[in-house]
């Protein structure tokens, strides 16, 4: 005989279920091959449609860049310089940087020659890197996997690493001012698997807490289904 189950407990018993399935898809989205598979199919035209933004962003980038959050491989413009990415994702610091995982934070200082790409595994929030280390800290796509107060504490530590008259870029999706003129842009960012994302007032709010000052913005759609990006820049004083 089948055990009858209270509604509370079905519920709860469904919900962990669903979340359990999201955890399951989310896990196989680590895999680097499918990570780029997915950003193709579920972001179409994003690949294009960002370069303009990315090139006004970082066209002039130049010295030592750090990439927070950098993923497994450079999406951004190459800086004029050494790139820096740091990930907690050790398989994507490996492709990042073509087999390495760097460990001494040192060698930003020294790296070998030829080496244009460094990765290190640590979290946004807890930079290994001493004070003004930087010429340029930037971000592409990670605030939306950051909660609150750990997106707080990355938005400092980017500060923190840059050296006066260094520069702070942030780029992230946002949620569409009205949801229902771009639905589809809205549901993909409701759905994607990183589960913070912000309104554009929201991102704004956060960086100003952080880092008080003049913030510079932009925002540009970034997807054929409508998806925009919100780019935030900050010349440290
Ligand atoms: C959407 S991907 C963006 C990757 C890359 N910046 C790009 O432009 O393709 C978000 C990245 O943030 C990383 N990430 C998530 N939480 C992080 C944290 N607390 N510290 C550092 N990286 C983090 C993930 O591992 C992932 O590589």
């Amino acid at each position: 005989m089948k055990e009858k189950k209270e509604p509370d407990e079905f519920y709860s018993k469904k919900l962990e279920n669903e979340k359990e399935m999201f955890n399951r898809i989310y896990r196989i989205l680590e895999i680097p091959f499918v990570y780029k598979l997915a950003s193709i199919l579920l972001a179409p035209g994003g690949y294009h449609l960002i370069k303009p933004l990315h090139r006004k962003a970082f066209g002039q980038s130049s010295g030592r860049v750090l990439d927070v959050g950098c993923g497994p491989t450079l999406n951004t413009p190459e800086p004029k310089g050494l790139i820096v990415g740091v990930d907690v994702n050790p398989a994507y610091i490996h492709q990042y940087t073509g087999g390495f995982v760097d460990e001494d934070p040192q060698l930003i200082f020294t790296p070998p020659i030829s080496c244009r790409h460094l990765g290190f595994v640590a979290s946004a929030d807890k930079l290994p890197f001493a004070d003004g280390s930087f010429d340029e800290a930037r971000s592409n796509a990670i605030f939306h996997h950051l909660p609150d107060d750990v997106a707080l504490k990355a938005i400092k530590e980017m500060c923190r690493c840059v050296r006066s008259g260094g520069r702070i870029v942030i780029l992230d999706a946002v949620f569409p001012v009205k949801a229902w003129t771009r639905p589809i842009a809205w549901l993909t960012l409701r759905l994607d698997r990183g589960r913070y994302a912000r309104s554009q007032e929201d991102m704004l709010e956060l960086a100003q807490k952080s880092c008080p000052g003049s913030w510079d913005w932009e925002r540009r759609t970034t997807t054929y289904t409508g998806q925009e990006f919100l780019c935030m820049q900050y010349i440290k004083e």
